[in-house]
């Protein structure tokens, strides 16, 4: 370990001891969601299976709630559900990462595990990009071996995220990029041994022409097979509003199609957003021994309202979403809450054949802020069902537009911000709020909103209302807490 990153790593630690009270005092400071120790957490990053347990390291700012030289952080569990607290895996020490140990992978070689990450350097106006390796035999310790790939002329230094995976014994990798001509682009290369890469080419833009100009960068791409296709997830940023479609800052969404992987050729269909709700981006997916692909990303978005988040005063900003599995439908990708999170559940309450008619009500024991509620079955001629989520929350299925809304009350201004999407039939919902947040999964993950809720932490009241009749079986459980207060010993301080 070198000085500078031994002084990196301290001054982090530091942080954390310093701030761990006001942290965990924060009444919005959630219970089974990943969150930064302190400072800013964005990216899921190395999310992988290895030697029998989940790992994920993750985008951390430690000394601010704001942007600028990442860490990395790490996370391991045995179930997705419980994670516990790891070394720091990355500081940026190094002169070819010294403004951040940006977004990257990990993947398992003869038995020990490699990060390939982007070393992300700035001098004054200028940018520079370098994708390096890491590679750790205890999955706690990671020696760098530095850059691994040098930017190709063709792009700005706007290069970045690899995700890499391996097919019939090769090393592949895609890599978020922008062409000279400012169009966002995913960058396919192969290698035999993670350390040389060939460039392959272009997966979108020049080589298929299907999506044209869509973004002026691509970030974050992960690139899978799902169901006998390739799904082709990314992020894409300067992407306009299409009517009901693109209204957070950045979008993320997904390609379902067929890569040619000798000619990179990617025939894929149109971009279709991932989430509908207001903090969803960067996902990043795994495949696990039971064969699941499962996709976790951040529940938040750069924008001009990300510095009056009400956690800020707390010393803490962010948090990951809820892993989902992802599974294929037609050409629809649909995110299904992980069986595991059943593990949490505890006391509950259920009304089954609970029904409506043109009112407004609350049902005795459906109320909290750490819980789980379900609708099953949902049936009958009416037009409209809304469910008011602790105040400030609304979710609205309309059946005359078959318009899904979430809404809620903007914890910037405070106005009323609504997002939607369109859903043919409402059948069933899952909804996991957690002191701050709010995940619906619509018809077994057909459609999802994510969204981070700042309610009154007093206000944990639900109400239902109808227009016309509706009947559903209802179900209301407490979820018990997963998320451990920040303990770990760092061999390398022992
Ligand atoms: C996406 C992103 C990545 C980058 C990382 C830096 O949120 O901008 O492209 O690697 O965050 O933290």
């Amino acid at each position: 370990m070198t000085e500078r990153e031994k002084e990196l790593l301290a001054q982090a630690y530091a942080e954390i001891e310093k701030n761990r009270d006001i942290v965990e005092n924060d009444p919005y400071r959630m219970n089974y969601h990943i969150m930064p120790p302190t400072g800013l957490i964005n990216d899921p990053n190395g999310f992988i299976e290895w030697n029998g347990k989940y790992h994920l390291f993750y985008q951390w700012q430690p000394f601010k709630t704001g942007h600028g030289t990442k860490f990395w952080g790490h996370v391991s569990s045995t179930d997705l559900v419980h994670w516990e607290h790891e070394p720091i895996a990355l500081a940026p020490s190094e002169w070819y990462e010294q403004d951040g140990c940006y977004s990257g992978s990990a993947v398992e070689q003869d038995g020990k595990l490699f990060l390939l990450y982007t070393g992300n350097v700035k001098e004054d106006d200028d940018r520079e990009t370098y994708q390096c390796l890491a590679e750790s035999s205890d999955g706690k310790t990671f020696k760098k071996h530095g850059p691994v790939l040098h930017l190709p002329k063709e792009y700005t230094a706007h290069f970045r995220d690899p995700k890499v995976w391996k097919k019939n014994d090769t090393w592949y990798m895609i890599i978020g990029a922008q062409t000279k001509k400012l169009e966002g682009r995913a960058v396919l290369f192969q290698s035999q041994d993670l350390k040389n890469w060939t460039r392959l080419g272009d997966v979108t833009g020049t080589n298929t022409d299907l999506i044209g100009e869509f973004g002026y960068m691509w970030e974050c791409p992960d690139l899978f097979e799902l169901g006998g296709k390739e799904v082709m997830v990314v992020s894409p940023q300067g992407v306009a509003p299409d009517g009901m479609l693109y209204h957070n800052e950045h979008q993320c969404g997904y390609l379902v199609g067929d890569l040619d992987y000798e000619e990179v050729k990617y025939r894929h269909g149109a971009f279709v957003e991932m989430d509908r709700g207001f903090e969803f981006y960067a996902p990043q997916t795994l495949v696990d021994a039971k064969g699941r692909r499962i996709m976790i990303a951040w529940m938040g978005m750069p924008d001009q309202y990300e510095q009056k988040h009400p956690t800020i005063p707390f010393k803490w900003i962010h948090s990951l979403t809820l892993p989902r599995e992802l599974k294929l439908v037609g050409n629809k990708v649909y995110q299904v809450p992980l069986e595991e999170m059943k593990m949490l559940r505890g006391d509950g309450v259920s009304y089954a054949g609970a029904e409506m008619v043109n009112e407004e009500k609350q049902f005795d024991g459906v109320e909290g802020d750490v819980m789980e509620l379900g609708l099953d079955d949902i049936s009958g001629t009416f037009e409209r069902l809304e469910i008011t989520l602790r105040g400030n929350a609304r979710f609205i299925y309309n059946k005359e537009t078959k318009l899904a809304t979430l809404e809620r009350a903007s914890f910037a201004h405070g106005q009323t911000e609504s997002r939607h999407c369109y859903l043919e039939e409402l059948n069933s919902l899952r909804i996991f709020v957690d002191k701050s947040s709010i995940e619906i999964f619509i018809n077994e993950g057909e459609e999802v909103f994510s969204a981070r809720q700042f309610a009154y932490p007093e206000n944990k009241g639900y109400s239902f209302a109808s227009k016309g009749y509706v009947s559903f079986d209802l179900n209301k459980w407490n979820l018990n807490k997963s998320a451990a207060a920040y303990q770990v010993q760092d061999e390398r301080y022992a």
